[in-house]
């Protein structure tokens, strides 16, 4: 087995190849002055089982267009299988239409896929749990759920697990059943067209330690809002926890200012230095992905 690294998670892809006791074969990846990419496998592949990292996290177009890019030279240069791990799939949150009109991104982008030679995906914590439907070619969805609720355990013995929004109630039972502790949601309204959260109300109660969990982080006011509205429901602590550290916007600070004690996140994406904080912990998926492969 071979594996190879796009340019969004190479620490990822790093420790994964080192739990393989490999490690990552060479590829060139050159960026022209006008953005455009050139890639090159420097290695022989034939007839090789090859695995490619890349997350499709911000800028999610070039990264998709480079891990294109990366499948089709394995796929020309002989490779018997090519195994893509996609720790956070891009354009997820697009997969269908909300409004008349509209583009299903995520179809589009798994069609390239399929259509350039992938033959396995490997991913985390999906947005909605159809999207594997949407692959005809084989799809491990893997969960950061289960570490979740052992570092739940190990920060308190007690307290209310709270999911932020009706979607991620799924998610909130599997670990309700997990560590056996109680559940409340959120509802959560957002805006369709411009995506804001406006307000929220909170289903169930929560009067001791509240630990959020949600799928990804992106702007972060999701978790805030929730944290202040569980604080003002009688919440005496909030924890947050969200398998995809999105952090799309330039400052995090608002995060990091936020009543919420810790926020643990996975290293599906890689986050720049700027926008780690010291209430930010990060837990790694490569023993899990290793485990897959
Ligand atoms: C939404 O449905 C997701 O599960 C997350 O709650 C959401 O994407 C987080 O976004 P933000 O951090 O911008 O509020």
């Amino acid at each position: 087995m071979k594996v190879f690294s796009g340019s969004s998670n190479r620490p990822l892809a790093e420790k994964v190849a080192k739990k393989l006791n490999l490690e990552l074969s060479p590829l060139e990846i050159h960026s022209f002055p006008d953005g455009e990419k050139r890639i090159r496998v420097e290695e022989r592949v034939v007839d090789e089982d090859c695995v490619v990292v890349q997350s499709t996290a911000t800028p999610a177009d070039s990264n998709y267009m480079e891990l294109f890019f990366i499948v089709d030279a394995l796929k020309r240069s002989g490779s018997k299988s090519i195994t893509v791990v996609i720790p956070y799939l891009g354009y997820q949150r697009q997969d269908h239409i909300f409004r008349d009109g509209e583009a299903v991104s995520l179809q589009v982008v798994i069609e390239a896929l399929e259509k350039i030679g992938a033959s396995k995906i490997i991913t985390f914590d999906l947005h909605s749990i159809k999207i594997p439907e949407f692959f005809k070619i084989p799809i491990v969805h893997l969960s950061a759920l289960e570490m979740f609720g052992l570092k739940i355990k190990e920060l308190a013995g007690e307290g209310v697990l709270v999911s932020p929004d009706m979607g991620g109630i799924r998610r909130i039972k599997i670990l309700s059943e997990q560590t056996k502790m109680p559940f409340a949601t959120i509802v959560k309204d957002r805006d369709l067209a411009t995506g804001k959260v406006e307000s929220g109300k909170l289903e169930g109660e929560v009067k001791q330690t509240a630990f959020i969990v949600d799928d990804m982080i992106s702007t972060g006011e999701t978790l805030v809002k929730a944290a202040q509205l569980l604080l003002s429901k009688g919440a005496n602590k909030v924890y947050a926890f969200a398998t995809h550290p999105v952090f799309s916007i330039k400052n995090t600070q608002n995060l990091y200012n936020s009543p919420i004690e810790k926020i643990f996140v996975t290293d599906t994406i890689n986050i720049p230095q700027e926008k780690k904080g010291e209430k930010l912990e990060i837990l790694s998926v490569s023993g899990e992905i290793a485990k897959s492969l």
